[in-house]
């Protein structure tokens, strides 16, 4: 399948995208450290259920921020500065959340190490997508959630090691200085993306770059598609609210809210409280426990990145959904008459892990995948940005209001709601989601430009299609 791709070039774009994914991967580290560092930062300084809602979700307030701007800074500065620029944000924040003496300096620290994350959760994927030959973009797209789901694993496992070291959660925040001094390092080496090279008009850096990345002289195909496809004018903001956008603006804008109010970071941030309260009282075996949700979600990781090209996007986001919401109903009855502790620890634990395991291969991978396929060329730096933000904005949601909502309504009451939010994006996305296994983005584009339903767009039209056959869903 990839015979046009030489080896030489093959291997120096997986070691270009491995490099740019640690943006991925500190995402998931400063994202996933939280969840242990809580439990010490909350013996050091005395902190109320709303600070410690703040702290978790100061990150996620920077990342709406720096996903809204990241449209306009990606092509002021290229891709490679920018990621240079966050690089050195990341390092800055960090340094600010780890040896800062209150609580407000780790609240400031991690606005600013979320404002990078919001800016890397867009500019990472965008800058592979446009180094990587077509033949391989999926895959390599894919990378990025699984550099997220390593970097959350890591993370746990320093909240472990460092449980019983003086000063923990500074040194919990602080290692996130090393993939952050190799983000930068190693991009200093990488090459600016050819497209906004070309889109600069430096034509002549853009062939030299695209000749490096692809192992070969005549690169004038690639080059003049580039050409061509940027000769589409990007859509102003308020074009994206134009009627054959709207659809799929708001199929994006649903799906990043769908991945977000079914609850995964309820999990993933407040793991080890959550095992707490199920009965792991000390502190190094509920973390523990979480470093095992961190491995099933790094391997149903790698398992979705296999399969969606083989069992489809539709299958197993479906699938996944049943087993979250299933998942969160056991959650939910294990608090509400596991009288027995024995029993309610391991079925909770049970629970939580095929939650994870079920959003693995579904919403997890298949959000950034879809909000890369659907939207159109002239939207689409727009239209990701806006899918974006919904998914940073509603995490914010959920993740600031998790404690409140478990201390008044309750753990059973709580999941359940959450069980309940499974049920209906079930729903939602039976209806609505389109299967974009095997079809062109250009076919893709062709039918939202006919107005097909949201559920159809993702559809090659063959002789039978009902498509073709139903005049209400003809080309206008
Ligand atoms: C989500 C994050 C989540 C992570 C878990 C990502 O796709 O956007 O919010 O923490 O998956 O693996």
């Amino acid at each position: 399948m990839h015979t046009t791709i030489k080896r030489k070039s093959r291997l120096y774009i997986y070691t270009v995208s491995a490099i740019a994914a640690l943006a991925g991967l500190l995402f998931g580290f400063d994202t996933g450290i939280i969840s242990g560092a809580l439990l010490f930062i909350e013996k050091d300084f005395t902190v109320s259920t709303l600070m410690k809602e703040l702290i978790v979700s100061s990150v996620l307030f920077g990342a709406m921020f720096g996903s809204l701007a990241s449209g306009t800074l990606t092509d002021k500065f290229g891709r490679r500065r920018l990621m240079l620029i966050i690089s050195g944000l990341f390092i800055f924040g960090t340094f600010i959340a780890a040896y800062g003496d209150s609580v407000y300096t780790i609240l400031l620290g991690r606005v600013f190490i979320g404002f990078a994350i919001g800016i890397g959760s867009y500019t990472a994927p965008l800058y592979i997508a446009e180094v990587s030959p077509f033949e391989l973009r999926g895959g390599l797209v894919s990378l990025n959630q699984l550099a997220i789901t390593m970097g959350i694993l890591s993370s746990y496992i320093i909240n472990f090691v460092f449980t019983n070291i003086e000063g923990s959660w500074r040194w919990m925040f602080g290692i996130g200085l090393v993939p952050a001094i190799l983000l930068s390092l190693g991009m200093l080496f990488l090459p600016e993306s050819p497209r906004w090279l070309v889109k600069q008009n430096l034509i002549d850096e853009a062939t030299t770059t695209l000749r490096h990345l692809r192992d070969q002289d005549d690169v004038s195909h690639e080059l003049n598609e580039i050409q061509h496809s940027l000769k589409i004018k990007q859509a102003k903001f308020k074009e994206i609210f134009s009627p054959w956008i709207l659809p799929v603006l708001f199929l994006g804008a649903m799906l990043g809210l769908i991945q977000q109010v079914t609850g995964i970071n309820t999990i993933i941030y407040y793991a080890p409280s959550i095992f707490q309260l199920a009965g792991f009282y000390d502190a190094s075996s509920s973390i523990l426990a979480t470093v095992g949700i961190g491995v099933v979600n790094v391997l149903a990781t790698i398992f979705a990145v296999y399969y969606l090209d083989k069992l489809g996007r539709r299958p197993l986001l479906l699938v996944g959904l049943v087993g979250m919401g299933l998942s969160l109903l056991g959650l939910s009855m294990a608090f509400q008459y596991g009288n027995e502790e024995y029993l309610l620890r391991w079925f909770a634990i049970a629970c939580t892990f095929s939650y994870i395991i079920c959003f693995a291969f579904s919403l997890g991978a298949i959000l950034w995948l879809v909000v890369s396929e659907i939207f159109p060329l002239e939207v689409r730096a727009t239209a990701m940005g806006v899918a974006v933000f919904s998914c940073w904005f509603w995490n914010f949601i959920i993740s600031s209001t998790f404690l409140t909502l478990l201390n008044s309504l309750g753990a059973s009451a709580t999941f359940l709601l959450y069980a309940v939010m499974c049920a209906l994006s079930f729903v939602f996305c039976y209806y609505k989601v389109p299967e974009t296994k095997g079809v062109t983005l250009e076919q893709i584009e062709e039918n939202i430009r006919k107005r097909l339903p949201l559920r159809y767009i993702g559809q090659a039209p063959t002789e039978n299609s009902p498509l073709i056959a139903t005049p209400e869903y003809q080309a206008e």
